[in-house]
C-alpha cells in the first residue's frame, strides 16, 4: 500500500505514537543432485533431522560457486508508459488479474455485474506477497502430502523447469473508487462492502507453464480463495485469552477472515505465511470501546469515529462499542497450508501483534524456524521471532506448530554497528504487571507497547525483510519516512536511518553473530540510500559502489534473493519521490557480495498509478513473479490513469506478470 496516501491515518498514527515518544522418477533425481552438491561440502554430512537444517544454506553456497554470481542483464531506462518494460532477451505475460475466474463454470469478469458470490470465486484484488510453490507432476493429490513433505526442504532448488506449479498471492486491500462504477464513499451499499470483503486475503492458484506463459488452470483441486470472511484458527499465547473472546466466539481461539494481507514469507515444511497489515483501517468507534480498552489499544488505535470504509455499518464485529475485542484478533502472521485444500488458517500470536509488513523465515544453525517482521509505519521496530522447538524434515506436523511457540525480540541498533536483539517476554525486565504484561498475551496483542519499554530503535518504516540464502545476512528495506524530520536523540536510531526528510528510503544490512539466525547480537550496516545520484543533495550510497553507473531508484519495499545471492528490489512510491516525478515503480538487482556490490540496475518498469507490491523467482529460477498492484490508482473510475493490462476502455486491474528470459535462461543472467 502506497502509504504516502494515507496520509490522514499516518498522522494519527505518529501523533498517538509520538504521545509516548514430476512422478517418483522426477523426485529420485532431486534428491540425488541434492546429494550429490551437498557431498562438495566439507562439514556437512548426509543427515536427517534437525541435523540435516545448515545443508540448505549449504547448497546455497554450493550453487552459487558453482554458477557464478553474475547479472548481466542490459539494465532498461526508467520510463512512464502504461506498459510493463523488461530488458532486451526478456518478454512477460499476465498470468491473472482481478476479477478471473479461479475455478470451472465461473462467469468471466464483469464490472457491472459483480457479486459477492462471484468474488468468491474470483482472484481477489490488490494482489501483494506472491510465492510460487513447487507442484511436481505426481503430486496431483492431497494424501500424497507425507511423501511431498519430504522433499519440501529442497524446494528452493529445483533446476529444472517446472510444468505446473502453485502460486499463492495476497490480495491486501480494495478500494471502491477503482471496483465499482458509481461508488459513493459516504454509502457504500451492502453488496459492495461484501464484494471488498470477498476481494480481501488471498488466492492460491494452479499455473501451467505454456508456450504463451503462465496461465491458470481452473480445474485443479488446490485452488482456493480465502477471504475476509474464511474461519480460522488463533494459536500461541494470546489463544483462548479473554482478551480476545467476542460474544460470537466466546473461546477467543476463532476469528473470520484476515485483512490486509501484504508481506508474508514461506516455510521449509512447505506451508505460506501471510501477514495482515494496515488492519486498523477496517475497525470503528474507538470511542465507543471503555476507557480501560480505549487505553490498552492506545499504541495501535482503530479510528475513533466512522471508519473510511463504513463497514461497521453493515457488521458490528468491526464496531468496538459493540464488539471490543474483534479488534485484537487482527494484526498477525497468518501460516496456511497449500497442499491441503481443507486445511484452516491458523493465526500465530507468538510473532506479535503489529503492522506486519512481511514474514520472511529461515532456520537457525540448531534447527529453530525464525521468523523475521518489520512494523511498517513510520518510527516504528524490526522484530524476530525464534521458534522453541526445531524443524524436522520427517515431521511435517510437527513442523506446523513450531510458530506456536517461542520467542519475540526487537532489534536496537546502537551507534557503533552492533546490535542486540531484545526478548519481548512478561515478568522480564520493564514487562511487568503494572506495566500492563502480567501475561504473554498482553505482550502478543500489545506488542509495541512492550517493544517500546524495551527501548527498541526507530526505523524508517520497516517494510520487507529477506535472507541471503547464500550467506544468511538479513537484509530490510526501510522504505521512506518524510517524517523524520528532527535528529533522534538515540544515536544508533540516527546511525541506522541518517536522512532527515527520508523520501526515498534505504536498506540495512544486518549479520547476525556467527551467521546463526538465531543470535541474540548482531552487526549492522547501511547497504544502501537511495535517491536519484546525479542529485547530491539526497545524498545516496550505493555500498561504495560508482553511484555513475547504478540505476536509480527509490522507496524499497518488496526483497527476493536469488540462489546466487542477488538482492532483488521491488519498489512502492517511487514516482512520489524527489527526483522521480513521472517514472512508474519498478524492479532492481544488485549484487551483494564480490566486486559488483551495490552495483544496482533496473530489470522491469511498471505503470502508472501502481506499485509493484512484491517479486519472487520462480524454483527453477526461470520466472520472476511480480504484482502490479493498483494499477491506475488516484482518479478513480470511470477515468483511472492506466487501462493496464486489457488496453484502452478497460477498468485497469490489479494482476501478477510472470517475466522469463526468451532463451529460458535464468532470470538475470
Ligand atoms: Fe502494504 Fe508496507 O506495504
Ligand atoms: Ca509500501
Ligand atoms: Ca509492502
Amino acid at each position: 500500500m502506497n502509504h504516502d496516501k494515507l496520509n490522514a491515518e499516518e498522522r494519527l498514527a505518529l501523533a498517538e505514537a509520538d504521545s509516548r515518544q514430476s512422478n517418483g522418477e522426477y523426485f529420485g533425481n532431486i534428491v540425488r543432485e541434492q546429494i550429490a552438491r551437498r557431498s562438495l561440502l566439507k562439514g556437512f554430512g548426509v543427515a536427517t533431522g534437525a541435523a540435516m537444517v545448515p545443508a540448505i544454506f549449504a547448497e546455497g553456497k554450493a550453487h552459487a560457486a558453482a554458477h557464478g554470481a553474475a547479472l548481466t542483464f542490459t539494465p532498461i531506462l526508467p520510463n512512464g508508459l502504461d506498459q510493463i518494460t523488461v530488458p532486451v532477451g526478456y518478454t512477460h505475460n499476465v498470468v491473472v488479474a482481478w476479477g478471473d475466474p479461479m475455478f470451472p463454470g465461473v462467469p468471466a469478469f464483469d464490472l457491472n455485474a459483480q457479486t459477492p458470490a462471484k468474488q468468491n470465486q474470483q482472484f481477489g484484488f490488490n494482489c501483494d506477497f506472491l510465492v510460487q510453490m513447487p507442484l511436481p507432476p505426481w503430486f496431483t493429490r492431497p494424501s500424497r502430502l507425507r511423501s511431498w513433505a519430504l522433499g519440501m526442504q529442497f524446494q528452493r532448488l529445483f533446476t529444472k523447469p517446472t510444468r505446473k506449479a502453485l502460486l499463492w498471492v495476497n490480495h491486501e486491500y480494495t478500494s471502491g473508487t477503482e471496483m465499482f462504477p458509481g461508488y459513493t464513499d459516504a454509502n457504500p451499499t451492502a453488496d459492495q462492502v461484501n464484494i471488498e470483503l470477498a476481494a480481501h486475503a488471498g488466492s492460491l492458484v494452479t499455473i501451467e507453464n505454456t508456450a504463451q506463459g503462465w496461465v491458470v488452470d481452473k480445474s485443479s483441486v488446490f485452488n482456493r480463495r480465502i477471504t475476509g470472511e474464511t474461519p480460522m484458527k488463533i494459536d500461541g499465547p494470546a489463544a483462548g485469552s479473554p482478551l480476545l473472546q467476542t460474544s460470537t466466539d466466546p473461546t477467543g481461539r476463532t476469528v473470520n477472515g484476515m485483512l490486509n494481507n501484504c508481506g508474508g514469507g514461506w516455510t521449509p515444511w512447505g506451508t505460506i505465511l501471510t501477514a495482515e497489515e494496515n488492519f486498523d483501517q477496517y475497525f470503528a468507534n474507538r470511542a465507543g470501546a471503555s476507557a480501560e480498552k480505549q487505553a490498552f489499544y492506545a499504541r495501535l488505535p482503530a479510528p475513533s469515529g466512522a471508519s473510511e470504509r463504513k463497514w461497521e455499518r453493515f457488521h458490528d464485529r468491526f464496531d468496538l462499542g459493540k464488539e471490543p475485542n474483534e479488534f485484537a484478533k487482527f494484526g498477525y502472521v497468518v501460516e496456511i497450508d497449500p497442499y491441503d485444500p481443507t486445511s484452516t488458517p491458523v493465526k500465530h500470536t507468538a510473532l506479535g501483534r503489529i503492522k506486519h509488513e512481511a514474514a520472511s523465515m529461515t532456520l537457525s544453525k540448531a534447527g529453530n524456524a525464525v521468523v523475521y517482521s518489520g512494523d511498517d509505519a513510520r518510527f516504528e521496530y524490526l522484530y524476530k521471532f525464534v521458534s522453541a522447538g526445531q524443524f524436522s524434515s520427517a515431521d511435517r506436523e510437527g513442523n506446523m506448530s513450531l510458530l506456536s511457540e517461542g520467542t519475540l525480540y526487537v532489534a536496537k541498533f546502537n551507534a557503533d554497528g552492533t546490535g542486540v536483539w531484545m526478548p519481548l517476554v512478561a515478568g522480564v525486565g520493564p514487562l511487568t504487571a503494572e506495566a500492563g504484561f502480567a501475561s504473554q498475551a498482553d505482550v502478543c496483542v500489545n506488542t509495541r507497547k512492550a517493544a517500546d519499554l524495551l527501548g527498541a530503535t526507530k526505523m524508517d518504516r520497516p517494510e520487507d525483510v529477506d535472507v541471503s540464502p547464500v550467506t544468511g545476512k538479513v537484509y530490510m528495506a526501510c522504505t521512506n519516512n518524510s517524517a523524520r524530520n528532527a535528529v533522534a536523540a538515540d544515536a544508533g536510531e540516527v546511525k541506522a536511518n541518517p536522512r532527515l526528510g527520508n523520501r526515498w528510503g534505504h536498506i540495512v544490512e544486518i549479520s547476525e553473530t556467527n551467521a546463526d539466525n538465531a543470535a541474540v547480537t548482531f552487526n549492522w550496516e547501511i547497504l544502501m540510500l537511495c535517491g536519484d545520484p546525479a542529485i547530491a543533495s539526497q545524498a545516496t550510497y550505493f555500498a561504495g559502489f560508482d553511484p555513475s553507473k547504478v540505476s536509480k531508484l527509490a522507496c524499497p519495499d518488496n526483497l527476493d534473493f536469488d540462489l546466487d545471492g542477488n538482492l532483488w528490489i521491488a519498489t512502492d512510491g517511487m514516482p512520489n519521490a524527489p527526483g522521480f516525478t513521472g517514472l512508474n515503480d519498478g524492479i532492481f538487482a544488485v549484487p551483494v557480495e564480490g566486486p559488483d556490490r551495490g552495483h544496482v540496475r533496473q530489470f522491469l518498469s511498471s505503470v502508472p498509478g501502481c506499485e509493484v507490491a512484491s517479486l519472487k523467482h520462480s524454483t527453477d529460477e526461470r520466472t520472476l513473479f511480480a504484482t502490479i498492484q493498483h494499477p491506475g490508482e488516484g482518479a478513480g473510475l470511470p477515468n483511472p490513469q492506466s487501462a493496464w493490462p486489457d488496453g484502452t476502455n478497460n477498468p485497469p486491474r490489479p494482476a501478477v506478470v510472470a517475466v522469463r528470459h526468451l532463451a529460458n535462461r535464468k532470470i538475470g543472467s
